[in-house]
Protein backbone atom coordinates (compact mmCIF):
# COMPACT_ATOMS: atom_id res chain seq x y z
CA UNK A 1 0.00 0.00 0.00
CA UNK A 2 1.42 3.09 -0.71
CA UNK A 3 1.55 6.33 1.51
CA UNK A 4 -2.47 7.32 0.21
CA UNK A 5 -5.21 5.65 1.59
CA UNK A 6 -8.02 5.69 -0.53
CA UNK A 7 -11.30 5.59 2.13
CA UNK A 8 -14.83 4.66 1.11
CA UNK A 9 -17.41 6.16 3.53
CA UNK A 10 -20.84 4.28 3.15
CA UNK A 11 -23.16 6.72 4.76
CA UNK A 12 -23.55 10.44 4.68
CA UNK A 13 -25.95 11.92 7.18
CA UNK A 14 -24.88 12.32 11.24
CA UNK A 15 -21.87 10.22 11.40
CA UNK A 16 -20.89 10.84 7.75
CA UNK A 17 -20.93 14.30 8.08
CA UNK A 18 -18.55 13.65 11.51
CA UNK A 19 -16.05 11.29 9.45
CA UNK A 20 -16.36 13.61 6.50
CA UNK A 21 -14.98 16.17 8.73
CA UNK A 22 -12.29 14.20 10.30
CA UNK A 23 -10.92 12.76 6.63
CA UNK A 24 -10.74 16.46 5.71
CA UNK A 25 -8.70 17.87 8.76
CA UNK A 26 -6.78 14.76 9.94
CA UNK A 27 -3.66 15.76 7.68
CA UNK A 28 -3.97 19.30 8.43
CA UNK A 29 -3.23 18.77 12.24
CA UNK A 30 -0.94 15.75 12.54
CA UNK A 31 1.79 14.87 10.59
CA UNK A 32 0.57 11.51 9.30
CA UNK A 33 2.34 8.95 7.75
CA UNK A 34 -0.20 7.92 5.18
CA UNK A 35 -2.83 10.35 3.93
CA UNK A 36 -6.25 9.72 3.70
CA UNK A 37 -8.01 10.57 0.65
CA UNK A 38 -11.81 11.45 0.51
CA UNK A 39 -12.63 9.24 -2.97
CA UNK A 40 -16.07 8.54 -2.73
CA UNK A 41 -19.14 8.89 -0.32
CA UNK A 42 -21.97 6.30 -0.65
CA UNK A 43 -25.13 7.32 0.24
CA UNK A 44 -28.99 6.37 -0.68
CA UNK A 45 -30.15 10.14 -0.88
CA UNK A 46 -28.71 10.59 -4.56
CA UNK A 47 -30.09 14.27 -4.77
CA UNK A 48 -28.29 14.77 -1.61
CA UNK A 49 -25.24 13.03 -2.20
CA UNK A 50 -24.09 15.87 -5.29
CA UNK A 51 -23.75 18.70 -2.80
CA UNK A 52 -22.60 16.56 0.15
CA UNK A 53 -19.83 15.41 -1.88
CA UNK A 54 -18.79 18.90 -3.42
CA UNK A 55 -19.28 20.35 0.11
CA UNK A 56 -16.83 18.01 1.83
CA UNK A 57 -14.43 17.16 -1.03
CA UNK A 58 -14.88 13.88 -1.76
CA UNK A 59 -13.81 13.14 -5.37
CA UNK A 60 -16.63 10.47 -6.41
CA UNK A 61 -20.45 9.72 -5.16
CA UNK A 62 -22.42 6.55 -5.68
CA UNK A 63 -25.32 4.82 -4.37
CA UNK A 64 -23.94 1.39 -4.81
CA UNK A 65 -22.24 0.05 -1.65
CA UNK A 66 -21.76 -3.20 -3.34
CA UNK A 67 -19.55 -1.80 -6.21
CA UNK A 68 -17.54 1.00 -3.91
CA UNK A 69 -16.03 -1.86 -1.69
CA UNK A 70 -15.07 -4.16 -4.52
CA UNK A 71 -13.17 -0.94 -6.63
CA UNK A 72 -9.39 -1.95 -6.85
CA UNK A 73 -8.45 2.02 -5.85
CA UNK A 74 -10.26 1.98 -2.63
CA UNK A 75 -7.88 1.28 0.54
CA UNK A 76 -10.14 1.36 3.38
CA UNK A 77 -13.83 0.93 3.64
CA UNK A 78 -15.94 3.34 6.43
CA UNK A 79 -19.28 1.84 7.72
CA UNK A 80 -21.06 4.85 9.13
CA UNK A 81 -24.50 3.21 8.00
CA UNK A 82 -27.30 1.95 10.65
CA UNK A 83 -26.30 -0.83 12.15
CA UNK A 84 -28.11 -3.51 10.42
CA UNK A 85 -26.17 -3.11 7.62
CA UNK A 86 -22.75 -3.12 9.55
CA UNK A 87 -21.97 -7.24 8.90
CA UNK A 88 -22.86 -7.25 5.38
CA UNK A 89 -20.99 -4.16 4.55
CA UNK A 90 -17.88 -4.73 6.39
CA UNK A 91 -17.73 -8.97 5.43
CA UNK A 92 -17.97 -7.45 2.09
CA UNK A 93 -15.04 -5.43 2.16
CA UNK A 94 -12.93 -7.56 4.06
CA UNK A 95 -13.65 -9.95 1.21
CA UNK A 96 -12.67 -7.41 -1.30
CA UNK A 97 -8.72 -7.34 0.94
CA UNK A 98 -9.74 -3.66 2.31
CA UNK A 99 -9.22 -2.13 6.11
CA UNK A 100 -12.75 -1.85 7.43
CA UNK A 101 -13.55 1.02 9.79
CA UNK A 102 -17.27 0.46 11.39
CA UNK A 103 -19.40 2.53 13.41
CA UNK A 104 -20.47 1.17 16.47
CA UNK A 105 -22.12 -1.08 17.85
CA UNK A 106 -19.98 -3.26 15.88
CA UNK A 107 -23.41 -4.61 14.63
CA UNK A 108 -26.97 -5.02 15.68
CA UNK A 109 -26.99 -9.11 16.26
CA UNK A 110 -24.40 -10.85 18.31
CA UNK A 111 -24.02 -13.57 15.29
CA UNK A 112 -23.04 -10.90 13.04
CA UNK A 113 -20.64 -9.25 15.36
CA UNK A 114 -19.32 -12.92 15.98
CA UNK A 115 -18.73 -13.37 11.88
CA UNK A 116 -17.49 -9.73 11.33
CA UNK A 117 -14.43 -10.51 14.15
CA UNK A 118 -14.30 -14.17 12.76
CA UNK A 119 -13.33 -12.43 9.30
CA UNK A 120 -11.16 -10.28 10.80
CA UNK A 121 -9.26 -12.64 12.58
CA UNK A 122 -8.59 -14.73 9.28
CA UNK A 123 -7.84 -12.02 7.36
CA UNK A 124 -4.14 -11.53 6.39
CA UNK A 125 -4.20 -8.54 5.11
CA UNK A 126 -6.77 -6.35 6.39
CA UNK A 127 -6.66 -3.87 9.39
CA UNK A 128 -9.90 -3.35 11.46
CA UNK A 129 -11.46 -0.23 13.35
CA UNK A 130 -14.65 0.13 15.74
CA UNK A 131 -15.32 4.21 16.45
CA UNK A 132 -14.99 3.92 19.57
CA UNK A 133 -14.70 7.64 19.59
CA UNK A 134 -15.28 9.01 23.20
CA UNK A 135 -11.32 6.90 23.79
CA UNK A 136 -9.57 9.70 21.98
CA UNK A 137 -10.61 12.37 24.56
CA UNK A 138 -7.51 13.93 25.64
CA UNK A 139 -9.21 13.33 29.23
CA UNK A 140 -10.37 9.44 28.95
CA UNK A 141 -6.87 8.70 27.09
CA UNK A 142 -5.64 10.08 30.29
CA UNK A 143 -7.58 8.26 32.52
CA UNK A 144 -6.07 4.91 31.01
CA UNK A 145 -2.82 5.77 31.36
CA UNK A 146 -3.00 7.06 34.94
CA UNK A 147 -4.77 3.46 35.52
CA UNK A 148 -2.24 1.71 33.43
CA UNK A 149 0.01 3.89 35.41
CA UNK A 150 -1.11 2.20 38.69
CA UNK A 151 -2.60 5.54 40.51
CA UNK A 152 -5.76 4.00 41.04
CA UNK A 153 -4.21 1.03 42.48
CA UNK A 154 -7.18 -1.60 43.37
CA UNK A 155 -9.71 -0.72 41.56
CA UNK A 156 -13.34 -1.14 43.81
CA UNK A 157 -15.96 0.60 41.75
CA UNK A 158 -16.96 1.85 38.08
CA UNK A 159 -19.80 3.68 37.59
CA UNK A 160 -21.17 5.02 34.34
CA UNK A 161 -23.89 6.40 32.42
CA UNK A 162 -24.75 7.17 29.70
CA UNK A 163 -27.80 9.81 29.64
CA UNK A 164 -30.26 11.30 27.01
CA UNK A 165 -33.49 12.57 27.08
CA UNK A 166 -34.36 13.31 23.13
CA UNK A 167 -36.68 10.14 22.65
CA UNK A 168 -39.37 11.33 23.99
CA UNK A 169 -43.47 9.91 22.69
CA UNK A 170 -43.26 13.21 20.11
CA UNK A 171 -40.06 11.76 18.29
CA UNK A 172 -40.55 9.99 15.41
CA UNK A 173 -39.55 5.82 14.60
CA UNK A 174 -36.56 6.50 13.02
CA UNK A 175 -34.61 3.13 12.52
CA UNK A 176 -33.33 3.60 16.32
CA UNK A 177 -36.26 2.50 17.09
CA UNK A 178 -36.66 -0.69 15.33
CA UNK A 179 -35.05 -3.96 16.39
CA UNK A 180 -34.75 -5.00 12.97
CA UNK A 181 -32.49 -2.37 11.86
CA UNK A 182 -30.59 -1.09 15.34
CA UNK A 183 -30.52 -4.50 17.34
CA UNK A 184 -31.54 -2.60 20.44
CA UNK A 185 -32.49 0.65 21.42
CA UNK A 186 -30.06 2.68 23.74
CA UNK A 187 -28.30 -0.44 24.60
CA UNK A 188 -26.62 -0.46 21.46
CA UNK A 189 -26.38 3.13 21.01
CA UNK A 190 -25.33 4.37 24.36
CA UNK A 191 -24.04 1.35 26.68
CA UNK A 192 -21.86 0.62 23.60
CA UNK A 193 -19.89 3.52 24.16
CA UNK A 194 -19.72 3.07 28.04
CA UNK A 195 -18.98 -0.45 28.05
CA UNK A 196 -15.71 0.15 25.93
CA UNK A 197 -14.49 3.14 27.92
CA UNK A 198 -14.80 1.62 30.98
CA UNK A 199 -12.69 -2.06 29.34
CA UNK A 200 -10.66 0.75 28.01
CA UNK A 201 -9.92 2.76 31.03
CA UNK A 202 -9.67 0.10 33.51
CA UNK A 203 -7.66 -3.00 31.03
CA UNK A 204 -10.05 -5.50 33.20
CA UNK A 205 -13.20 -7.39 31.41
CA UNK A 206 -16.03 -7.87 32.61
CA UNK A 207 -16.86 -11.41 33.60
CA UNK A 208 -20.67 -11.68 34.78
CA UNK A 209 -23.73 -9.21 34.14
CA UNK A 210 -25.33 -9.96 37.79
CA UNK A 211 -28.71 -8.34 36.54
CA UNK A 212 -30.22 -5.66 34.72
CA UNK A 213 -33.44 -3.60 33.50
CA UNK A 214 -34.57 -2.85 29.94
CA UNK A 215 -37.55 -1.29 29.83
CA UNK A 216 -39.60 0.39 26.54
CA UNK A 217 -41.58 3.64 27.98
CA UNK A 218 -42.67 4.03 24.12
CA UNK A 219 -43.60 1.24 22.46
CA UNK A 220 -45.33 3.62 19.66
CA UNK A 221 -44.07 6.06 17.85
CA UNK A 222 -45.36 8.50 15.19
CA UNK A 223 -44.27 7.55 11.59
CA UNK A 224 -41.57 9.81 10.17
CA UNK A 225 -42.37 12.00 7.13
CA UNK A 226 -40.84 11.86 3.93
CA UNK A 227 -38.06 13.93 4.48
CA UNK A 228 -35.75 13.06 6.87
CA UNK A 229 -32.78 15.77 7.99
CA UNK A 230 -30.91 13.82 9.71
CA UNK A 231 -29.63 14.07 13.21
CA UNK A 232 -29.92 11.35 16.10
CA UNK A 233 -33.73 11.61 16.32
CA UNK A 234 -35.03 13.18 13.22
CA UNK A 235 -36.93 11.65 10.32
CA UNK A 236 -38.84 15.35 9.47
CA UNK A 237 -42.22 16.18 10.19
CA UNK A 238 -44.11 13.32 12.13
CA UNK A 239 -47.06 11.48 10.61
CA UNK A 240 -49.99 11.00 13.14
CA UNK A 241 -50.22 6.94 11.94
CA UNK A 242 -47.62 5.62 14.35
CA UNK A 243 -45.78 2.05 14.33
CA UNK A 244 -44.49 -0.03 17.22
CA UNK A 245 -41.45 0.52 18.72
CA UNK A 246 -40.06 -3.13 19.94
CA UNK A 247 -36.47 -1.46 21.55
CA UNK A 248 -35.59 -0.77 24.55
CA UNK A 249 -35.26 3.04 25.89
CA UNK A 250 -33.46 2.37 28.67
CA UNK A 251 -31.16 -0.27 30.19
CA UNK A 252 -29.43 -0.63 33.94
CA UNK A 253 -27.32 -3.28 34.27
CA UNK A 254 -24.68 -4.19 37.53
CA UNK A 255 -21.95 -6.25 36.30
CA UNK A 256 -18.57 -7.77 38.06
CA UNK A 257 -14.78 -7.23 36.44
CA UNK A 258 -12.21 -9.64 35.96
CA UNK A 259 -9.76 -7.68 38.64
CA UNK A 260 -12.88 -7.71 41.11
CA UNK A 261 -14.42 -4.52 40.22
CA UNK A 262 -18.28 -3.61 40.64
CA UNK A 263 -19.78 -1.77 38.40
CA UNK A 264 -23.07 -0.26 37.18
CA UNK A 265 -24.29 1.40 34.05
CA UNK A 266 -26.88 3.03 32.62
CA UNK A 267 -27.88 4.00 29.06
CA UNK A 268 -31.55 5.66 28.28
CA UNK A 269 -32.97 8.23 25.67
CA UNK A 270 -35.27 9.48 28.38
CA UNK A 271 -33.26 10.95 31.37
CA UNK A 272 -35.15 14.78 30.67
CA UNK A 273 -33.28 17.27 31.57
CA UNK A 274 -29.84 15.49 30.47
CA UNK A 275 -29.02 15.64 26.60
CA UNK A 276 -25.46 13.87 26.22
CA UNK A 277 -24.71 13.18 29.65
CA UNK A 278 -21.85 11.02 29.52
CA UNK A 279 -20.32 9.83 32.10
CA UNK A 280 -17.72 7.61 34.07
CA UNK A 281 -16.58 7.08 37.58
CA UNK A 282 -13.55 4.71 39.05
CA UNK A 283 -13.24 4.23 42.61
CA UNK A 284 -9.67 2.83 43.74
CA UNK A 285 -7.60 1.88 46.58
CA UNK A 286 -5.27 4.80 45.92
CA UNK A 287 -7.40 7.60 43.83
CA UNK A 288 -10.57 8.13 41.81
CA UNK A 289 -11.39 9.18 38.13
CA UNK A 290 -14.20 11.07 36.78
CA UNK A 291 -15.00 12.25 33.39
CA UNK A 292 -17.86 13.60 31.92
CA UNK A 293 -18.08 14.28 28.22
CA UNK A 294 -19.85 17.54 28.29
CA UNK A 295 -16.89 18.91 30.00
CA UNK A 296 -14.95 16.63 27.94
CA UNK A 297 -11.46 18.51 28.11
CA UNK A 298 -11.52 18.12 32.07
CA UNK A 299 -10.37 14.61 34.32
CA UNK A 300 -11.24 14.85 37.69
CA UNK A 301 -8.22 13.33 39.80
CA UNK A 302 -8.57 12.37 43.57
CA UNK A 303 -4.83 11.19 45.24
CA UNK A 304 -6.33 8.99 48.45
CA UNK A 305 -2.24 9.42 49.21
CA UNK A 306 -1.80 12.87 49.67
CA UNK A 307 -2.37 14.40 53.42
CA UNK A 308 -6.01 14.47 54.10
CA UNK A 309 -5.54 18.14 55.39
CA UNK A 310 -5.10 19.35 51.22
CA UNK A 311 -6.56 16.46 49.61
CA UNK A 312 -9.05 16.84 46.83
CA UNK A 313 -10.41 16.73 43.35
CA UNK A 314 -7.76 18.05 41.24
CA UNK A 315 -9.20 19.51 38.24
CA UNK A 316 -6.99 18.25 34.98
CA UNK A 317 -7.18 20.22 32.00
CA UNK A 318 -6.15 18.17 29.47
CA UNK A 319 -4.61 20.19 27.26
CA UNK A 320 -1.14 20.21 27.66
CA UNK A 321 1.08 19.43 24.06
CA UNK A 322 3.65 16.74 25.57
CA UNK A 323 1.82 15.94 28.52
CA UNK A 324 -2.36 14.74 27.21
CA UNK A 325 -2.78 12.77 24.16
CA UNK A 326 -3.25 14.21 21.11
CA UNK A 327 -3.03 17.91 22.85
CA UNK A 328 0.14 18.63 20.72
CA UNK A 329 -1.60 18.47 17.40
CA UNK A 330 -4.18 20.91 18.37
CA UNK A 331 -3.68 24.08 20.37
CA UNK A 332 -2.56 26.30 22.89
CA UNK A 333 -3.43 25.51 27.04
CA UNK A 334 -6.99 25.68 27.33
CA UNK A 335 -7.79 26.15 23.75
CA UNK A 336 -10.29 23.16 23.96
CA UNK A 337 -11.30 20.56 21.94
CA UNK A 338 -14.72 19.11 20.73
CA UNK A 339 -17.00 16.57 19.59
CA UNK A 340 -15.34 16.63 16.35
CA UNK A 341 -11.56 15.98 17.30
CA UNK A 342 -12.80 12.61 18.72
CA UNK A 343 -12.90 11.38 15.27
CA UNK A 344 -10.34 13.66 13.99
CA UNK A 345 -7.96 12.13 16.31
CA UNK A 346 -8.87 8.86 15.38
CA UNK A 347 -8.45 9.15 11.91
CA UNK A 348 -4.66 10.46 12.47
CA UNK A 349 -4.46 6.77 15.13
CA UNK A 350 -5.92 4.73 12.23
CA UNK A 351 -3.74 5.75 9.53
CA UNK A 352 -0.67 5.45 11.64
CA UNK A 353 -1.51 1.90 12.37
CA UNK A 354 -2.06 1.39 8.43
CA UNK A 355 1.20 3.05 7.69
CA UNK A 356 2.82 0.01 10.89
CA UNK A 357 3.00 2.41 13.35
CA UNK A 358 2.10 2.53 16.92
CA UNK A 359 -1.81 5.08 17.71
CA UNK A 360 -1.28 7.71 20.34
CA UNK A 361 -4.12 5.25 21.75
CA UNK A 362 -4.76 2.57 21.07
CA UNK A 363 -7.74 0.97 18.52
CA UNK A 364 -10.47 -1.41 19.59
CA UNK A 365 -10.35 -3.92 16.41
CA UNK A 366 -13.26 -6.02 15.65
CA UNK A 367 -11.71 -8.68 17.82
CA UNK A 368 -11.92 -6.14 20.87
CA UNK A 369 -14.97 -4.37 19.91
CA UNK A 370 -16.44 -7.97 20.22
CA UNK A 371 -16.11 -7.98 23.69
CA UNK A 372 -17.98 -5.15 24.68
CA UNK A 373 -20.84 -6.63 22.59
CA UNK A 374 -20.85 -9.79 24.39
CA UNK A 375 -20.94 -7.93 27.46
CA UNK A 376 -23.73 -6.40 25.95
CA UNK A 377 -25.70 -9.16 25.00
CA UNK A 378 -24.88 -10.76 28.56
CA UNK A 379 -26.63 -7.33 29.73
CA UNK A 380 -30.28 -8.37 27.09
CA UNK A 381 -30.33 -11.54 28.73
CA UNK A 382 -29.76 -11.04 32.04
CA UNK A 383 -32.85 -8.42 31.42
CA UNK A 384 -34.76 -11.05 29.78
CA UNK A 385 -34.38 -13.83 32.28
CA UNK A 386 -33.82 -11.60 35.54
CA UNK A 387 -31.13 -13.64 35.92
CA UNK A 388 -27.02 -13.16 36.21
CA UNK A 389 -25.40 -13.97 33.11
CA UNK A 390 -21.43 -14.83 33.67
CA UNK A 391 -19.61 -14.10 30.37
CA UNK A 392 -18.15 -16.90 29.58
CA UNK A 393 -21.67 -18.22 28.18
CA UNK A 394 -21.77 -16.00 25.92
CA UNK A 395 -19.50 -17.26 23.14
N1 LIG B 1 -19.51 7.14 17.39
C1 LIG B 1 -20.54 7.93 17.67
O1 LIG B 1 -20.45 8.82 18.51
C2 LIG B 1 -21.83 7.74 16.93
C3 LIG B 1 -22.82 8.71 16.97
C4 LIG B 1 -23.98 8.53 16.22
C5 LIG B 1 -24.15 7.38 15.48
N2 LIG B 1 -23.20 6.41 15.51
C6 LIG B 1 -23.37 5.18 14.72
O2 LIG B 1 -23.16 5.48 13.33
C7 LIG B 1 -24.03 4.69 12.51
C8 LIG B 1 -24.85 5.62 11.62
O3 LIG B 1 -25.60 6.49 12.47
P1 LIG B 1 -26.05 7.94 11.97
O4 LIG B 1 -26.45 8.68 13.18
O5 LIG B 1 -25.03 8.52 11.07
O6 LIG B 1 -27.35 7.54 11.14
P2 LIG B 1 -28.13 8.45 10.11
O7 LIG B 1 -29.50 7.90 10.05
O8 LIG B 1 -27.92 9.89 10.43
O9 LIG B 1 -27.37 8.14 8.72
C9 LIG B 1 -27.35 6.85 8.15
C10 LIG B 1 -26.77 6.95 6.74
O10 LIG B 1 -26.66 5.65 6.19
C11 LIG B 1 -27.16 5.67 4.85
N3 LIG B 1 -27.61 4.31 4.52
C12 LIG B 1 -28.62 3.62 5.08
N4 LIG B 1 -28.70 2.39 4.52
C13 LIG B 1 -27.70 2.35 3.59
C14 LIG B 1 -27.29 1.37 2.65
N5 LIG B 1 -27.92 0.19 2.57
N6 LIG B 1 -26.23 1.67 1.86
C15 LIG B 1 -25.61 2.85 1.93
N7 LIG B 1 -25.97 3.83 2.80
C16 LIG B 1 -27.01 3.56 3.59
C17 LIG B 1 -28.27 6.69 4.88
O11 LIG B 1 -28.51 7.17 3.56
C18 LIG B 1 -27.64 7.76 5.77
O12 LIG B 1 -26.80 8.59 5.00
C19 LIG B 1 -24.85 3.85 13.47
O13 LIG B 1 -24.28 2.58 13.58
C20 LIG B 1 -24.77 4.58 14.80
O14 LIG B 1 -24.90 3.74 15.92
C21 LIG B 1 -22.04 6.59 16.20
Amino acid sequence: MSDVCNVALLGQKFMGRAHSNAYLKAAKFFNLPKLPVMHTIVGMDLIALAPFADRWGWKNYSTTWKDVVKNPEIHLVDVSTPNYMHAEQALAALAAGKHVACEKPMAHTLKDARAMRNAAVKSRRSRTFVWYNYRRCPAVALAHKLVKAGRLGRIYHVRAAYLQSWGGPETPLVWRFQKKYAGSGAHGDLNAHIVDMARFITGQEIVEVTGAIAETFVPERPLPGASGRGGIGAGGPARTRKGKSDVDDCVLFLARFAGGAVGSFEATRLATGNQNHNTIEINGEHGALKFGFEDMNLLWFYDAREERQTAGWRRIMCTSAGEHPYAGAWWPDAHILGYEHTFVNMVADMMAVLAGQEPIVPLPDFADAYETQRVLEAALLAARHRAAVKLSEIK
